[in-house]
């Protein structure tokens, strides 16, 4: 039985309030008693459900079925698929509360019934919402009452979730803390007396603000618990929402976008960046995002987007060794290398990339090859998603020729970090060598360093360990690397990319 629950489903549930992300085999933040109907398991007049866990998936397919349509979601942590349950195990379960049926996937997200079970919901949240002029005065109302309905069936309370709010209009402003109200009435209450501000929809400029300034312990942030910005946005934002994507990431913070009333096609042309929300969000693959069509009849969204706020393991959108790393990969072309020694090295370029989440918000991957000569292979914003970055080492040429690895060392750290070094992103440069350089490592080595690039000397065959020392950050043990052969580089994989993760975590202290 480990790995499976039986649910019982009760009858004639309104099929619109099922969220269900896949088609048989379900994510695991989906309505149980949904999917069980989406696939046929059930009808919509209940039933005993038997729940399988799974492991997670990387896509889940949206499929129209027995009257729900499921949703697109990509990477999630667990799954389940249902099957039919067994009688006595269902006549057990009416024991007990349906509303708090819920399988044993671990997600902690509420299933079924209301009210939905929200001591498994523990996050920090502050609601951003929409004060300018293009919602106006009236949709504001509407705004207001949705957000009070999200509040009060989020449960707020001293254990469970904590809410604040900010308006953004032309200056953003915070209208209370999440230490101010802990219980749902008086959020409630609240909600009711915001003012309508009016002005532009800097949303960029708010968000930002809200990232910096609204999750201080002494404004009523709990440590270790969630924490997430849900922006309202009425139509476009008038600023920029990348920048402040950033920023929130940095801080930990994981943003959702609920957008109302899209731009039409006749209004595109007004919106300076019709990709707003994907540069908002921190992971783009649907689970931030939130439409509704207009602020009228929004009480059926209410649930989809509680049950998302309290999903605990989505919510990784903070900056870590993974997503906010440049690395970039010396590598030695000497003659000595040979043409199939030199594709394992490669190899070993490669696997180290693969660990990291390459993109235009995440970490960047840049390769230089050296002989006497020096030609950069690709640059840091040359490739901006993995299987780019990997096609891009492949197709790497060998060059042979001399070594001057000092040479190498400075060129690099001007031509290729020099445009990131103000960037987020910590930097590190793995040098790979397999011999004796011709000129000083030292100087150019240390001129990286103090330009705060992290040094791992890699060393094969005939590199001397004292050179390989020499180049290497402190300590020096600990950022340097030696293997007799090329076949020894790939156990070395799994240590370089703990070495970023350590002294990427060390910098942050
Ligand atoms: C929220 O708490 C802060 C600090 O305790 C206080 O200054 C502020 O007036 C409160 N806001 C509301 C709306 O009660």
């Amino acid at each position: 039985r480990k790995g499976t629950e039986d649910v019982l489903c009760p009858a004639n549930c309104p099929l619109w309030q099922f969220y269900v992300f896949g088609d048989g085999v379900y994510a695991s933040l989906s309505s149980v008693c949904g999917a069980a109907i989406h696939s046929g398991v059930i009808t919509n007049t209940g039933g005993a459900v038997r729940v399988q866990t799974l492991p997670g998936q990387d896509n889940y397919p949206a499929v129209n079925a027995n009257g729900i349509q499921s949703q697109v979601l990509s990477r999630w942590a667990s799954s389940f698929s249902v099957t039919a349950g067994a009688k006595n195990t269902a006549l057990e379960a009416v024991g007990r509360s349906v509303s708090t049926a819920r399988p044993s996937t671990g997600t902690g997200s509420p299933q079924q019934g209301k009210p939905l079970g929200m001591r498994y919901c523990k996050a920090d949240i502050a609601f951003l919402i929409d004060g300018s002029y293009n919602i106006g005065q009236r949709r504001f109302n509407l705004q207001k009452n949705f957000v009070g309905k999200v509040a009060v069936m989020l449960g707020i309370g001293t254990e469970g979730p904590h809410v604040g709010v900010v308006q953004a209009s032309e200056h953003p402003k915070i209208e209370f803390y999440l230490k101010n109200f802990t219980a749902a009435k008086e959020v409630l209450f609240a909600i009711k007396e915001l003012g309508f501000r009016g002005g532009n929809s800097n949303t960029g400029k708010a968000l930002k603000y809200t990232a910096q300034k609204f999750f201080s312990l002494e404004n009523g942030a709990r440590k270790g618990i969630p924490k997430i910005i849900v922006v309202f946005l009425d139509g476009w934002p008038s600023d920029d929402l990348e920048e402040a994507g950033i920023v929130a990431r940095e801080f930990g913070v994981n943003v959702f976008i609920v957008s109302v009333a899209k731009p039409t096609t006749e209004e595109l042309g007004m919106v300076q960046d019709i990709g707003f929300v994907d540069k908002a969000v921190c992971r783009n693959n649907g689970f931030f995002s939130y439409q509704m069509p207009t602020w009228f009849g929004t009480t059926k969204y209410v649930k989809p987007l509680v049950q998302k706020l309290c999903s605990h393991e989505q919510m990784l959108c903070s900056k870590t060794c993974y997503n906010s790393v440049n690395i970039g990969f010396l590598i030695d072309g000497s003659s000595s290398v040979g043409e199939s020694n030199f594709r394992l090295v490669l190899e070993f370029v490669s696997n180290v990339a693969k660990a990291f989440e390459i993109s235009d918000i995440g970490s960047k991957v840049a390769a230089v090859q050296f002989t006497y000569d020096q030609r950069t292979e690709f640059s840091f914003t040359d490739h901006i998603t993995k299987d780019k970055v990997l096609s891009a080492i492949r197709n790497i040429r060998y060059m042979s020729g001399g070594t001057a690895t000092g040479d190498a060392i400075s060129f690099t750290t001007r031509n290729v970090f020099g445009p990131v070094k103000d960037g987020p992103n910590k930097n590190f440069l793995v040098v790979l060598t397999d011999g004796q350089s011709y000129d000083d490592v030292r100087g150019p080595a240390a001129a990286a360093q103090k330009a705060g690039i992290t040094v791992f000397s890699v060393g094969v065959a005939w590199a001397p360990l004292d050179d390989l020392k020499d180049m290497a950050s402190e300590p020096r043990e600990s950022h340097t690397f030696f293997t007799r052969e090329f076949t020894g580089l790939e156990q070395m994989v799994p240590d370089i990319i703990r070495g970023i993760c350590r002294d990427f975590l060390d910098s942050k202290q």
